[in-house]
Formats: structure tokens, sequence, C-alpha cells
């Protein structure tokens, strides 16, 4: 197995593992933000940058999404690379300049603040790192959102920025999105919930017993197509939420109960 020198501690891990892997395996924090590991790395947002030593020259790369072959030496402390994950995160502020997430991560970092001028409103608080995108579409199965438009304009959309059919709102997108673009809300009187910028709207399952709202109905559907059980039998059973459910299955049980001990 390679060993990855971090910083001076040295770590050995599985080839094809990162080197962001291999600094959590050598307790050494390297601040991340489009990184997920339930996703495929597209290493947008370069913050996890570091300074690989090649013997004649060092270079920066994205610690992870870069595979581990050989002996590596690398430096997260070096003065190159927290400068340029600095330069990196006082770019991020400006384009999502209200967001508290990234102000507690830069505060981390050491920037209080960013020289550069804020973006425009219509793109504001979405540091274009792709999360979303990849988690919709990898992990949910649905691709209901993707990059639209160029340059300035860039912007994480559904399909000609309408409500989108493919959109479950099961809100994976607004759990994953490390600066709290994406918002999830609850419109109580039309029991629906809405993902927010994307104006995708979804009815949510209400227990009939006690009225606790549970999953919206697009999600449960895909459940239940995923593992071949037909909706119209689970809506029924779906009636109730788990826990009136128990309690007539255990009222039912007393119930037989009493009657086999009154016969
Ligand atoms: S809420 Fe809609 S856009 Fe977000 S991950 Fe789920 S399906 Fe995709
Ligand atoms: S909405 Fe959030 S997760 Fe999606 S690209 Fe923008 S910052 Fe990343
Ligand atoms: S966390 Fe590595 S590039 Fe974003």
């Amino acid at each position: 197995m390679p060993t990855v020198t971090i910083d001076g501690i040295a770590v050995t891990v599985e080839k094809e593992q990162t080197i962001l892997y291999a600094a959590k395996k050598a307790g050494i924090w390297i601040p991340t933000l489009c990184y997920n590991p339930s996703v495929t790395a597209l290493a947008e947002c370069r913050l996890c940058m570091v300074e690989l030593d090649r013997g004649k020259y060092t270079q920066l790369v994205t610690a992870c999404n870069y595979p581990v072959r050989r002996d590596l030496t690398v430096s997260v402390s070096s003065e190159r690379a927290v400068r340029a994950r600095r330069g990196v995160m006082e770019l991020l502020l400006a384009r999502a300049p209200e967001s508290l997430e990234l102000k507690v991560l830069a505060a981390r970092m050491g920037v209080f603040g960013t020289p550069y001028p804020t973006v425009t409103e219509s793109q504001r608080n979405c540091i274009l790192c792709g999360l979303c995108v990849s988690v919709c579409d990898e992990v949910m199965g649905c691709s209901a959102i993707g990059f639209a438009g160029r340059g300035t304009d860039r912007a994480v959309a559904t399909p000609f920025r309408m409500a989108s059919d493919g959109c479950i709102a099961c809100g994976a997108c607004a759990v994953v999105c490390p600066v709290g673009t994406i918002q999830i809300r609850i419109h109580e009187e039309e029991g629906e919930v809405e993902i927010s910028p994307f104006k995708s709207r979804a009815k949510l399952l209400v227990c009939e017993e006690c009225g606790k709202k549970m999953v919206t109905e697009p999600v449960a559907k895909q459940m239940m197509d995923r593992v071949n059980i037909n909706w119209d039998e689970f809506r029924e059973r779906a009636r109730l939420c788990p826990e009136c459910r128990r309690k007539k299955t255990a009222e039912a049980a007393g119930l037989i109960a009493s009657k086999i001990g009154a016969e």
C-alpha cells in the first residue's frame, strides 16, 4: 500500500484512495464544500487544494479527487496551499455572501470577507459546486436539475427553469447543498412541499388518524416502484403513519387476545 506523508505525518492507504482520505486518516483537516462520498467527486469548488511535492517542483492539486497510486508527499499547511485555499474562499464568498454555512467555514480558514464584488441578485448564494445535480442524478435517479446558461448566467436550474415533473420533492439536493441555497418549504394549508428555487411542489401523504405529515407522494411512489410493490396497495396501507399503524395493530392484537380468552 502506498504511503502518503502529509505535513510530516505518514499514513498508508489503499491504492486509488484520495489525498483527502489520507489526510482524514492522519487527523489533518482539509476544508471541503463540493465533496460528498455518495457521488462522483467533480472537484468543482477547488477549496480542498493542497501542495503536492513532485520532486523538482510542487503542484497544487484538489485533495478530494486526487488518487493515491504511489508514495506521495503533500503539504496542507504550506504558505502556497493556505493562500490558494483562502483565495478560493474569497471568490466563493463573493458568490454566496449571505450563506451562514460559508461564513462559518471561511472563519475557520481565517477568511473574514472578500475583496471581490458580489454577484448579481439572480445568481446569489449558489457556488456552482454541482453537488445537488450529482445527488439528484446519481443517488435519487431523477436528473431533475442541471446547469443552465453560461458565464455569468450559469446557474443550477430545472429544464426551461419551470417546475419539473422529474422532481419528486425528496429534498436530497437541499440537504447536501453546502451553502444552504436550496430550501425545503412546507405549505401547511395545501399539504405540500416546495423545493425552492426550483418551484417544484408535491403533495405530502397525511396520516388519516393523527394528521401527521409523512413523506411526499412521489417519493413514496418511487420507493414502491423500486421495491416492486403495487402503489395502490401501498397507498391503502400508508393511510396511517407508522405510530398510528402500530397502535391499531396493538389494539387489534388486544381484541383478538381478549376474544380468545373469553372463549
Ligand atoms: S428535490 Fe427534486 S431536484 Fe432535489 S434531489 Fe429531489 S428530485 Fe432532485
Ligand atoms: S445549489 Fe447548492 S449544491 Fe447546488 S450547485 Fe449551488 S451551491 Fe452547489
Ligand atoms: S471539495 Fe475538493 S474540489 Fe470541492
